[in-house]
């Protein structure tokens, strides 16, 4: 029988020619699949999947590399539709590299970047740079989201056309508003001749100008000028009124507040074409975070309240928000480590995500499938990509969590170029063990492996 798989020794950015996973717990609401199975991979695609699947034959094969699946998680590989890889231009802050290594470790296969790079990503040059910059790194695919608006300034509309060919999935001015009514129905008229979603970051500019947090008795306390949550709904309203009138596909970036969730609500009731996403942080955070007055904890929206939070759980239960989406936003301590008026918002996510909402599904707020659908299909409906999935026949793009491994979160663990999270330093429960993107091994955990590595018993192989 061939020897559990010793990680250390798998190569990144390979394909084997045949690896099996074991008696492994699969979750793939594509299949309405829950269950222990084996899974097998040859030439970076799923051959077989099921109880039993790994047969003697194939566990005694010379070429077989075997992962001893009890205990663990098998998922479709994620889809970040929302991230911020910094490149061109800030590469202080983090690479197309460093971004990509962190999302392979977080369990992503496919990542979507947004266009507030310097220069924007309003060209073909740019996004085919970019791609062409993922490619020549390998591991997760990178998607570009090309801006709406030439230099993300809300005036005249990019040349949507060119930067779909080039291969850009959606378009965005992510960090800004698209502010004019004009502009924005313009926006999605044109980006629905193309059938690319318009994403809206939703914020009514004139009425959060210099906020640093949400607007609350917290901003009172503290001093600090608060960002209302009508600024964020007045957008959300009227856009959905412009969605309507012209049929576009509309998606409204990070929701965080509560308003927004029901204006959302009341326009899938009425058939309206939008789709929402939320962030691990709006789901697990709020204003409180900022007592200290932490510059980690500032971000774009800001952390709201309670009530903004369980409204944010009950909206992706019942699917009125489609997506969970990182807003990965590194940024240096230049930016973080100064007074919090000067801070610039956002905060790390590729690399939390499956610590963050397995804490959610533990307590009982989510249940997992959901939690899986919202990262796979959900987003790989909203950019048009083809959602990692675990059916025979399949591309193995899949990620092996251990859900109940615990870990103090070193700073030394991460793989993005930046810091800036608040969980550095706390526990956290929840580890990929392994990312597949593309038929390839693109992350393979080391300290997990070797627990894992020891030898197996004859015959319990799991199935
Ligand atoms: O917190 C945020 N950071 N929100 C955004 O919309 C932009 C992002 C960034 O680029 O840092």
């Amino acid at each position: 029988m061939a020897a559990p798989v010793p990680a250390q020794v798998v190569p990144a950015h390979t394909t084997l020619p045949l690896l099996i996973i074991t008696g492994v717990r699969a979750v793939d609401p594509a299949q309405r699949l829950d269950a222990v199975v084996d899974v097998v991979m040859e030439g970076g695609s799923i051959s077989r999947i099921g109880r039993g699947a790994a047969t003697q034959d194939l566990l005694q094969s010379e070429q077989a590399m075997v992962v001893r699946g009890d205990g663990l998680l098998l998922l479709p590989a994620f889809i970040d539709m929302h991230a911020h890889l910094r490149e061109p231009g800030q590469e202080y802050k983090e690479d197309i590299a460093s971004g990509l290594a962190a999302a392979a470790a977080g369990g992503f296969a496919h990542v979507c970047a947004m266009p507030n790079t310097r220069p924007v990503n309003d060209t073909r040059a740019v996004t085919e740079a970019m791609i062409a910059r993922a490619r020549s790194v390998g591991g997760p695919a990178l998607h570009p989201i090309g801006a709406i608006t030439v230099g993300q300034r809300g005036q005249e509309l990019t040349e949507m056309a060119d930067l779909k060919e080039a291969g850009a999935v959606g378009v965005s001015d992510d960090g800004r508003c698209v502010t004019s009514s004009a502009v924005m129905r313009r926006a999605l008229e044109y980006a629905s001749t193309f059938d690319l979603a318009v994403i809206q970051h939703a914020e009514d500019h004139a009425l959060t100008e210099g906020a640093q947090m949400h607007e609350g008795a917290i901003s009172t306390r503290l001093g600090l000028r608060g960002w209302p949550r009508v600024a964020e709904d007045i957008i959300v309203a009227r856009d959905v009124l412009l969605a309507e009138a012209t049929g576009a596909r509309y998606h409204v970036a990070h929701v965080s507040s509560l308003g927004a969730v029901r204006i959302l609500r009341e326009a899938k009731s009425r058939g309206i074409s939008v789709t929402a996403e939320v962030t691990p942080h709006h789901l697990t955070l709020t204003d409180e975070a900022v007592i200290g007055y932490d510059a980690v904890c500032k971000v774009n929206p800001p952390l709201r309240e309670q009530a903004d939070v369980d409204a944010l759980r009950e909206a992706l239960a019942d699917g009125t928000i489609d997506v969970i989406a990182t807003d990965h936003a590194p940024h240096s301590s230049l930016e973080k480590d100064c007074e919090f008026v000067e801070a610039s918002p956002g905060m790390l996510g590729l690399e939390l995500v499956v610590p963050v909402l397995l804490g959610l599904v533990r307590a009982g707020n989510l249940p997992l499938g959901r939690v899986v659908d919202a990262l796979t299909r959900a987003p790989a409906r909203v950019v048009g990509l083809d959602a990692p999935t675990l059916a025979q026949g399949a591309r193995a793009e899949l990620c092996l969590v251990d859900p109940e491994h615990r870990y103090r979160l070193d700073p030394s663990r991460l793989r993005s170029k930046s810091r800036n999270t608040p969980l550095l330093g706390r526990e956290l429960c929840g580890q990929v063990c392994l990312t597949m993107a593309g038929g390839r091994i693109v992350f393979v955990d080391p300290l997990i492996e070797a627990q894992r590595s020891a030898p197996q018993a004859p015959g319990g192989a799991g199935s």
